[in-house]
């Protein structure tokens, strides 16, 4: 079976170039899987030379392996004269990574097309007894049985109720779109994973983020799970299983269509890297009102639970200490995926906080889902409008970091970690004090990003670069900073490496220190300090390497990467400078890509 977190992008309208529309949008959400990529067309001339068993009415479809980057099109295919397409780009799970795996997938009559986000839990069976009635399947994909299932159902009923009809037999969290040439009709319909339909003028477009969609309208609707809708000459939205019509809610995106450029940059990484202390600045200047309200929710909360995953699962550890430190109030945390398992205590008084630069994680979605259930309140922290999480919640707060395109999350944890801080401090009345040492950081951001700051880091990624192992220990706020670091570190240049409490060295990884073993240092000038120095003694006296970074310099430091005093936002500098050294040592060690690291995609939309 293969499963696919990927990037859906469809075209239904009055222009005729829909296969480079297509092409387009999907380099737009190339972010979201980059394993293969594939686009079908609707053939409206039957003279067409592409592929001589292609008639008029049909699909023709173009797949390949590997990423829709820096592809072109076949000049022959982008010339179909055609109004309908659909296209996609893939992260596969499970299942090879083959063109006939790519999608979109076609019935046997050619004439349906499917493209697909997520898993079909019962495709065996309804292949077996579509292989029993005659159909031929041309890939090993789930996705495929929809095509066939819908091509069945057709025998005997239009196309709208076979579709619906046909995604009534499905189990399983799942987003599609399917494209009809007898009608020249585009359907999306989910029971998971995003769309968002975009309303132009006489024509529509569906993807899987609204990035794909602004460079051509900002009237949208962001599709409801159990919901489909029917895309040709006009717009009908249905409710499923049964398909009673109802009213779509349109929304006017403020966005601005920010494109693809990296400007100076490289790479968007990098890019994004430099764009923190803006980020930083406009959460000072212009978050009040947001985080005094959720400190406010926080208060008459009985329970609080942060979570999220990954870079964003740090950020939920960072607000449980900042909460401890600046407002004295003990918020829960947890790994989204293990929320799941710690949330029979939720009660209708509880609040519970969503952390996600996506909105979209199912391991932060599905629980949020069943705290719902138990009237739990939910308060989304979240960077893209729209999104699923955006949409749970009750109370939200938009990170304002703009769109992140480079796959490792930068900007983003930035955000989260500024909105937490500011919070924190509005809890105890003291915003004023929150904002001015925000606007302290975005300066010491500044600095670290001016070229002398980063040859230093430059000339400590060369050093580094040929290392098996890299581990970086911390304490209290820095010791969530040393994991993020790691996670960084081993994304962006797959170099192994570990973050650790100080404390637990010496109860087992102490054992891994040999000579010259890399270990860095988050040291904030706290009350953690002395204890951290004396752990990087126990390291350097087995013959570790140490890098010291922080505010205040020490002798047991090998290297030392200096970073203002700023209180609890000393995290700030010190993950800025482990994103830009994993960055340099991604290119030290030759790393072509970094905004694409192997294995990864940006939303993480399976379980
Ligand atoms: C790592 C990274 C991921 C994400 C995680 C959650 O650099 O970006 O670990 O943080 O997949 O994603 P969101 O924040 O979209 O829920």
């Amino acid at each position: 079976m293969t499963k696919n977190m990927c990037g859906i992008f469809g075209y239904v309208g009055k222009q005729g170039n829909a296969a480079e529309i297509v092409f387009d949008g999907l380099k737009l959400l190339e972010y979201r899987g980059y394993d293969s990529w594939g686009i079908a067309v609707k053939v409206k001339s039957s003279k067409l030379k592409v592929q001589s068993d292609v008639g008029k009415n049909r699909f023709i479809v173009e797949k390949h392996v590997g990423k829709i980057g820096d592809a072109v099109l076949n000049s022959q295919f982008l010339a179909i004269n055609s109004n309908l397409g659909i296209g996609h780009t893939r992260w596969a799970t499970h299942g090879g990574v083959t063109v006939a795996n790519a999608h979109p997938h076609l019935d046997c009559t050619k004439t349906v097309a499917v493209i697909h986000n997520g898993i079909i839990e019962n495709f065996s069976e309804i292949k077996k007894k579509l292989l029993k009635m005659g159909h031929k399947f041309r890939s090993e994909t789930d996705t495929e049985v929809f095509a066939h299932l819908i091509e069945q159902y057709l025998t005997k009923e239009g196309f709208t109720s076979a579709v619906r009809d046909a995604f009534n037999q499905l189990r399983g969290l799942s987003a599609f779109l399917v494209a009809y040439s007898p009608s020249g009709e585009l359907v999306a319909a989910k029971t998971g994973s995003p769309l968002v339909v975009g309303v132009g003028d006489n024509e529509f477009f569906v993807a899987s983020d609204a990035i794909g969609i602004l460079k051509h309208t900002k009237k949208v609707i962001f599709l409801e799970d159990d919901q489909m809708v029917i895309l040709g000459k006009n717009i009908r939205l249905l409710e499923l299983p049964w398909g009673k019509e109802i009213n779509p809610k349109y929304n006017i995106l403020e966005w601005k269509f920010e494109g693809a450029k990296k400007g100076k940059f490289e790479h968007f990484l990098l890019k994004e890297i430099y764009e923190q202390p803006r980020v930083i600045k406009n959460i000072a200047l212009n978050y009040s009102s947001e985080t005094k309200n959720l400190a406010s929710l926080i208060e008459k909360a009985f329970g609080t639970f942060m979570l999220g995953c990954g870079t964003a699962s740090y950020a939920a550890l960072f607000g449980t200490y900042l909460f401890s430190k600046i407002a004295k109030k003990h918020i829960n945390f947890s790994i989204g995926s293990e929320f799941n398992y710690l949330e029979s205590y939720l009660t209708s008084k509880s609040l519970v906080i969503p952390i996600s630069q996506s909105g979209e994680t199912i391991d932060v979605v599905e629980p949020i889902e069943k705290a719902k259930e138990r009237g739990a309140k939910i308060a989304a922290i979240v960077n893209v409008l729209g999104s699923t999480l955006y949409r749970q919640a009750d109370y939200k707060i938009l990170l304002g970091a703009g769109s992140e395109k480079a796959v490792v999350g930068t900007k983003s944890l930035i955000a989260m970690i500024s909105v937490l801080l500011l919070t924190a401090y509005a809890y105890v009345g003291r915003e004023d004090l929150g904002k001015k040492l925000l606007l302290k950081t975005a300066k010491n951001v500044e600095d670290i990003l001016r070229d002398s700051f980063i040859a230093e880091i430059k000339k400590l990624a060369q050093e580094l670069k040929n290392k098996e192992h890299i581990y970086v220990i911390g304490r209290g706020l820095s010791y969530a900073a040393a994991l993020e670091a790691t996670l960084k570190i081993k994304e962006t240049s797959y170099i192994h490496a570990e973050g650790f409490a100080g404390g637990e060295l010496k109860h087992g990884v102490i054992a891994l220190i040999e000579k010259n073993t890399p270990c860095i240092v988050m040291a904030s000038n706290d009350q953690t300090y002395d204890d951290i120095v004396s752990n990087a003694q126990e390291i350097k006296a087995r013959g570790g390497l140490i890098v010291g970074i922080g505010p205040k310099d020490n002798e047991v430091f090998d290297r030392f990467i200096e970073t203002q005093d700023l209180k609890e936002a000393t995290i700030i500098p010190q993950i800025v400078i482990s994103q830009l050294l994993a960055y340099y040592l991604a290119l030290e060690r030759g790393i072509v890509d970094p905004d694409k690291p192997r294995n990864l995609a940006k939303s993480v939309t399976v379980k």
